[in-house]
């Protein structure tokens, strides 16, 4: 039976008591964690957010009618608990904070009861993903989840905070609007009053926030929700939260600046950890020419050497063929693993194959002083030695290459280093290495559509040096645009934005728009520009991914309170579902393949 709290009042958390309480009387609430019934004395551990503090019913000071409702107490039961801080009379125990008390109880009430929870409440559990997430609301009980989701709220708190300091002006933004330009395919939502038409829900606030420094609000933030459809992985998903920002009257420098400082004051609150400032910067070519990813986890090296010059005129045709066709040979030394066992190369070159990667050629220095590769047959021995050489190899060393074109070497060695350092253990989570990359690509060449696209959006100002060539060679223009790296992880970006009118619309011609085009897609924003736009720029932090690296998480789910699964399913609420035939009918929806459809309606 469910009792009410009337005339109770919570005086502490679980673990908001100490021994300096001891003799206090307290009223305390929460789920019954653990119990023991030792014939005359029932121990129940009772938990809340703050952790778990024990209770001790004993007849003699709690009565017999409460004593017999302690019996009846089963796991996740939602108790109150009146009673007196005492120190504990059986073993303290060291992994609790509340390990040297215990409340012995004078009354009870039971406030709720509770089904036979699918998995127990423990952060040791093992559970199926697909259980945890379909009972979200229990697995969101497991302290170590709530740790994560409340330090995800001290750092909101704490971002405002420091942003309001710095002149930041908190503005939100529509999520029913048009399409951004992210890259990302959108969430469309249909609208009844204008029967065909669709808002877009936002990938990103970015033209919004440019409006508001065309407004004159200089420095806006947001906690922002953003939504894109696309593949989901362990770092992504279809909604997800950003700390934006935009300013005005900055360059580069001022918008890099004001970040470390904040990413310095979170972990130093937060974490109590020290970061340096100002963080590493590297240029996106130095980064893809030594670790082959624009996100480089410089925790190790293993880095990426061209060895082109001297494999050009081989006789080994994957390597001079590559090289023939305009790509490169490139390496890796995996430094003392060169002994590895056939099979394990061999689940390296189709580690490299998901990658896309052609095959994967290497050479084995063995500890015996003895040499094998997959491809010394057709090389002259002063290759293989100008070879190794060039890869600052020695005895022990396993060297692996990949000839390809550039884009498929860099991300298959990129992939393969931080495969090699997860197997070797060499990925220490206490290691913070903050990284900027700057000098992106203002374009990159879209195969699929077979023109240059944004690699950032359209709205990115070239750098000063390259403007010439915005049209005439787009391929060699790099932009004022800088990406915040942490171990691998892209946690934010951000750019410069184009003021000028006569750069964009050079911007735009170079991506294939007729003015009509551009002026359909962003025409309220080319309009805005045309009474009086700052030089503003800005940049977004992904909320989710910096919670997951301060919580030393794998995942960004586990920061997430209610996430989506791969096929952006939530396993909890079952969205996405069918609607009513009548839903659909008010806005004027006919489906067409019902065959896709789960179920008739
Ligand atoms: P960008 O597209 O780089 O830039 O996004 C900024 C940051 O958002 C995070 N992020 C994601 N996190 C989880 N799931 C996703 N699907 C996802 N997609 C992106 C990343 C990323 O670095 N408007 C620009 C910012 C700007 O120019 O100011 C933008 O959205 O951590
Ligand atoms: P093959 O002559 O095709 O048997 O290849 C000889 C070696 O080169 C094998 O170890 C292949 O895995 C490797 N290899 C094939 N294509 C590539 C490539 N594009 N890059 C690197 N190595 C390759």
């Amino acid at each position: 039976m469910a009792e009410s709290m009337k005339g109770l009042h919570r005086s502490h958390r679980c673990t908001e008591v100490s021994e300096k309480n001891i003799g206090e009387t307290v009223t305390v609430m929460g789920w019954a964690a653990k119990k023991r019934n030792l014939g005359s004395l029932i121990f129940v551990d009772l938990r809340d957010r703050s952790g778990i503090l024990q209770i001790v019913f004993d007849e003699n000071d709690c009565g017999a009618e409460a004593f017999a409702k302690a019996e009846t107490i089963k796991s996740e039961y939602v108790i109150a608990v009146v009673g007196k801080i005492d120190k504990r009379g059986g073993a303290i125990n060291e992994n609790l904070a509340t390990g040297t008390i215990e409340v012995r109880a004078e009354s009870l009430r039971i406030l709720s009861e509770s089904l036979t929870p699918p998995f127990q409440i423990l952060d040791e559990v093992n559970v199926r993903d697909e259980v945890r997430l379909k009972y979200r609301y229990l697995d969101l009980r497991r302290p170590h989840i709530q740790k994560n989701l409340m330090m995800r709220s001290k750092v909101t708190n704490l971002v405002r905070g420091f942003l309001a300091e710095e002149g930041f002006l908190e503005i939100e933004t529509p999520m029913l609007t048009k399409s951004t330009p992210e890259g990302a395919r959108d969430y469309l939502v249909p609208s009844r009053v204008h029967p065909g038409n669709f808002y877009a829900l936002p990938q990103s606030p970015q033209l919004f926030k440019q409006l508001l420094m065309c407004s004159g609000y200089d420095r806006y933030m947001q906690i922002a929700r953003c939504f894109r459809d696309e593949d989901l992985r362990a770092d992504r998903q279809p909604e997800f939260t950003q700390i934006d920002m935009e300013l005005s009257f900055v360059d580069v420098d001022d918008v890099i600046d004001v970040n470390e400082r904040l990413l310095q004051r979170l972990w130093k609150d937060c974490l109590g950890v020290d970061i340096q400032v100002p963080f590493k910067r590297m240029t996106w070519q130095e980064a893809m020419d030594r670790f082959g990813s624009d996100k480089p986890d410089t925790r190790f090296g293993f880095e990426l050497k061209d060895i082109s010059d001297v494999v050009k005129d081989c006789e080994f045709s994957v390597f001079s063929g590559a090289i023939a066709n305009g790509g490169s040979v490139r390496g890796i030394n995996i430094n003392g693993q060169g002994d590895m066992a056939r099979k394990k190369i061999d689940a390296l070159v189709d580690f490299a194959k998901g990658y896309g990667a052609k095959g994967l050629a290497y050479i084995q220095l063995k500890s015996d002083g003895s040499i094998k590769s997959s491809f010394s047959k057709f090389m002259k021995e002063e290759e293989m030695n100008a070879i190794i050489e060039k890869m600052e190899a020695t005895t022990g060393d396993l060297l692996l290459f990949a000839a390809d074109r550039d884009k498929i070497v860099y991300s298959v060695l990129g992939a393969l280093r931080c495969e090699m350092a997860s197997q070797l253990g060499l990925l220490d989570k206490d290691q913070y290495n903050f990284l900027w990359i700057t000098e992106f690509p203002l374009f990159e060449y879209s195969d699929e559509e077979d023109r240059y696209v944004a690699m950032h959006h359209p709205f990115t100002m070239p750098m000063d040096e390259d403007v010439q060539y915005v049209e005439s060679n787009p391929g060699r223009c790099r932009a004022k645009a800088y990406d915040i790296v942490l171990n691998g992880t892209e946690l934010g970006g951000g750019s410069v934005r184009i003021h000028q009118d006569d750069i964009q619309e050079m911007m735009f011609r170079a991506l294939g728009f007729t003015d009509e085009e551009a002026y359909d897609k962003f025409g309220f924003l080319l309009d805005a520009f045309k009474y009086g736009v700052p030089p503003h720029a800005g940049l977004a932090f992904g909320l989710d991914r910096l919670i997951m690296h301060m919580t030393k998480e794998d995942s960004i789910r586990d920061v997430i309170a209610f996430p989506k699964v791969k096929d952006a399913s939530c396993l909890l609420t079952d969205a996405p579902n069918v609607v009513d035939s009548k839903q659909l009918d008010e806005l004027f929806i006919a489906i067409t393949k019902e065959e896709d459809m789960k179920e008739e309606q």
